[in-house]
């Protein structure tokens, strides 16, 4: 991560036009429209209901400090509504009271979440003088009536759901009043949204659960034995247990405060995994060699007691640590007993991928596919393909349009047939689409290539939210 000498002084503007998260396939979109029936390749397929909804860092105005990927940006929200064969569009900031009151002078007031400089009142009034920029940014989620704008530890904002207006911060009757991370993990079975947050001091970790109503049915619940604090993104749920992988990213606040990275890798510390039993009963720990998680695809309970995981892992987190070597990942199923507190992790592919994922509606229970995001040659460069890998026979299959970057894949479950959909931009001319692909005929390449009647930057993670 960037340092700079005084964390304090305040920030002067991103060099924006040599920052390779604010140009190219990532430069921010600043205009909010609303159009429908898009221009469609192809034929969307009639018997997909829903919407989809894909979040990602989009800062209102260029930014002040330091910009750090992913953490950094302002929220912005795209919508793709299918219905009866035909797509319509909309996208909307994220308005938090931060935003609201740049767009009040027109240009950025905070800087990003490393810099320690705040605003006083002179500047920006009483009740957001000394406030840090929130971060809606990362992910969206609904769940028991409302809509959430995720952020990577803190509460989120709820948005209308009708026009993606945005409420406000949004607590969840209590069960995200100390925050949440950006992936809490729903239930289908139960209908509990189960959600962790980590915190900078003592207990460091805590989860909780929103019953299908809304109504908070577990409070932000002490992880018994998280002794540090550390960065956690994502969980993984089982019928029985919470699942939690404390990988040594450790937050170094005396660093911070003399212009240090807030991030300080330290694999010396090895992995350490947390069951946590739904039920409250006390937590299983586990002990391994280090290894960084960014993304879980599911997890589920095995029929011998086990806990079976599958996530995407890496040698360490790449951007937040210099091992002198490029940070690699594969895809991995990790098979934990309880009992012996034995793991055993399986490497079932090895390529540059990320963000994993499978039909939502098989979340906690066992899956067949995975998709993920991936290269179409591994190593440096642009992830222009989508990778999905079928669990029961080993199988990868490769979905590349030569010169498209592609976003995080969604499942989309028609009403007869199923599809998986994905952003794409395209570098040489600087526009995006949306593809469609046939779940049962990979091969065939996109069966609907949607134009998006404006740019939709490279983004972090989508729900598909059906009617
Ligand atoms: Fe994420």
């Amino acid at each position: 991560m960037p340092t700079t000498a005084d964390p304090f002084a305040r920030p002067t503007p991103v060099d924006v036009a040599h920052h390779s998260h604010l140009t190219g396939v990532f430069a921010p979109q600043r205009t909010e429209i609303s159009v429908d029936d898009l221009a469609v390749t192809g034929q969307i397929p009639a018997d997909l209901h829903g919407a989809y909804l894909r979040n990602g860092p989009n800062p209102r105005f260029d930014p002040l400090g330091r910009y750090v990927y992913p953490l950094d940006g302002d929220g912005m929200v795209h919508r793709l509504t299918f219905r009866e064969g035909r797509a319509d569009y909309v996208n909307r900031f994220v308005r938090t009271p931060m935003v609201v009151e740049e767009e009040k002078v027109g240009h950025a007031i905070w800087p990003g979440v490393t810099d320690l400089w705040t605003p006083d009142a002179d500047e920006v009034g009483p009740a957001l003088a000394g406030t840090t920029r929130d971060l809606p940014d990362i992910n969206i989620v609904r769940h028991g009536g409302r809509l959430l704008a995720m952020a990577e530890s803190a509460p989120p904002y709820g948005l209308n759901p009708a026009d993606l207006a945005t409420l406000g911060r949004e607590t969840c009757d209590g069960a995200m009043a100390v925050g949440s991370t950006a992936h809490p993990k729903l239930d289908p079975t139960t209908g509990e949204l189960v959600l962790f947050n980590y915190l900078l001091e003592a207990p460091y970790l805590t989860w909780a659960v929103v019953a299908p109503d809304g109504t908070c049915s577990r409070p932000p619940t002490p992880v018994a034995g998280a002794t540090q604090s550390l960065m956690i993104h994502d969980m993984a749920l089982t019928p029985t247990y919470v699942v939690l992988f404390l990988c040594p990213l450790v937050f170094d606040i005396a660093a911070a405060m003399t212009g240090g990275s807030v991030l300080d890798w330290r694999p010396d510390a090895g992995t350490r995994i947390a069951l946590i039993p739904r039920d409250g009963s006390p937590i299983t720990w586990l002990d391994t060699d280090a290894f960084w998680v960014w993304h879980f695809a599911n997890a589920f309970d095995g029929t011998d007691g086990t806990v079976v995981v599958d996530y995407v892992e890496w040698t360490y987190p790449g951007g937040f640590a210099d091992v002198g070597q490029p940070a690699t990942s594969r895809l991995v199923r990790a098979t934990i007993d309880p009992a012996t507190r034995d793991i055993t992790r399986d490497a079932r592919a090895s390529h540059d991928i990320e963000f994993p994922r499978i039909d939502d509606r098989l979340s906690t229970s066992e899956h067949r596919w995975i998709s993920t995001v991936g290269k179409v040659d591994d190593g440096p460069g642009p992830m222009n393909a989508l990778r999905f890998f079928d669990m029961n026979t080993g199988a990868d299959q490769l979905v590349a349009e030569p010169g498209l970057v592609y976003g995080e894949p969604i499942f989309l479950p028609g009403t007869k047939n199923e599809y998986w959909g994905a952003f794409t931009n395209d570098p040489r001319d600087g526009t995006s689409g949306f593809v469609i692909l046939a779940a049962d005929d990979l091969d065939h390449g996109p069966i609907a290539e949607i134009a998006m009647p404006q740019r939709v930057p490279a983004g972090l993670h989508g729900a598909w939210l059906a009617d």
